[in-house]
């Protein structure tokens, strides 16, 4: 049960320990006392009730023997939690997004990493965490780390990874349909693996990946777009620029075509056309995220889709 992964992991699991152990004391002692109370006083050997009158002593007893216990595991609790509060001012600061239904990260000299976390051992890391949507949790179960990532608040957290290996990230707080699949990945590397990995800038020129492709990424557009034709949550970009697509607009279906302000006016006001055979309301407007000339490149790259 105790692990050392993490600056946090002791704290929390002896909290955890002790809680647990005093619950423990406490069934066994109440269980054992209930059974005892059977056989002392059953009926053939108390025939009468009897009515106990006050205890003073009693009362206070079981008075303040709880309140010495709760206080003792209110102590390690806030122990455990304290630390969490106080983040180095050495910290790497890394931009940690929780979107529908993704986790990326931003490193400070603008390096982007979707869904893998990496980190150096033994550096105070902390996350800045933000979400474009609705509520998550990046939560680290073997760092015994969690919090809670709120649109338009400025949450944050921190951590010191104690070894180097792979470890989970989840999220922890449901966020609709996608959430059990909102995963990721800790990776705890050397400081120099990690100096070198944050360094490597994606290839230009002819190898670059289209900044259109770039920007669904990042925007966690794929999380529910497939890129392949296949469908998931929403329909595929594949197939889909200068086709006619049945959409239902306030109750009524109509045909349209799939054109340049059709895409726009998708991204922007999403639940205005729903296309026919999906749902309404699983994506928000990301008039505050994309900007018009995003949308282009968006839609530059959804036309060459369909053109290998
Ligand atoms: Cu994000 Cu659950």
């Amino acid at each position: 049960m105790f692990s050392d992964l993490s600056n946090f992991s002791r704290g929390v699991d002896t909290a955890f320990a002790v809680i647990i152990g005093i619950g423990l004391i406490f069934l066994i002692g109440i269980t054992g006392t209930m059974i005892y109370f059977i056989f002392k006083y059953n009926k053939k050997r108390h025939p009468k009730p009897e009515d106990v009158k006050d205890n003073t002593k009693l009362e206070i007893t079981w008075t303040v023997i709880p309140t010495i216990l709760v206080m003792v595991m209110f102590w390690f609790g806030y122990k455990g939690y304290e630390p969490t509060r106080k983040v180095p001012k050495d910290a790497i600061e890394i931009k940690a997004t929780g979107r529908m239904w993704s986790w990326s990260f931003d490193y400070p000299n603008g390096k982007y990493s979707d869904t893998i976390l990496v980190v150096p051992v033994n550096k105070p890391v902390k996350l800045n965490l933000y979400s474009p949507d609705v509520l998550h949790s990046l939560y680290i179960p073997a760092f015994r780390i969690k919090e809670d990532v709120v649109p338009g608040r400025d949450n944050w957290m921190w951590f010191k990874a104690n070894e180097i290996g792979s470890y989970d990230i989840l999220c922890a707080e449901y966020c609709g349909k996608n959430h059990s699949y909102m995963l990721g990945t800790v990776k705890v590397v050397s400081e120099e693996d990690y100096n070198t990995w944050v360094a490597e800038v994606k290839p230009s020129g002819a190898d670059a990946e289209h900044p259109g492709l770039t920007i669904i990424k990042r925007n966690g557009c794929v999380g529910c777009h497939t890129i392949d034709g296949s469908i998931t949550i929403g329909p595929s970009f594949k197939g889909l620029y200068g086709h006619s697509v049945e959409v239902e607009t306030d109750g009524t279906k109509r045909t349209v075509i799939a054109d340049d302000e059709y895409l726009l006016k998708s991204i922007y006001d999403p639940n205005a056309d729903v296309v026919v055979g999906f749902n309404k309301g699983q994506m928000i407007s990301y008039k505050d995220m994309l900007s018009e000339d995003d949308i282009k490149e968006v839609i530059e790259f959804i036309k060459s889709l369909d053109e290998e």
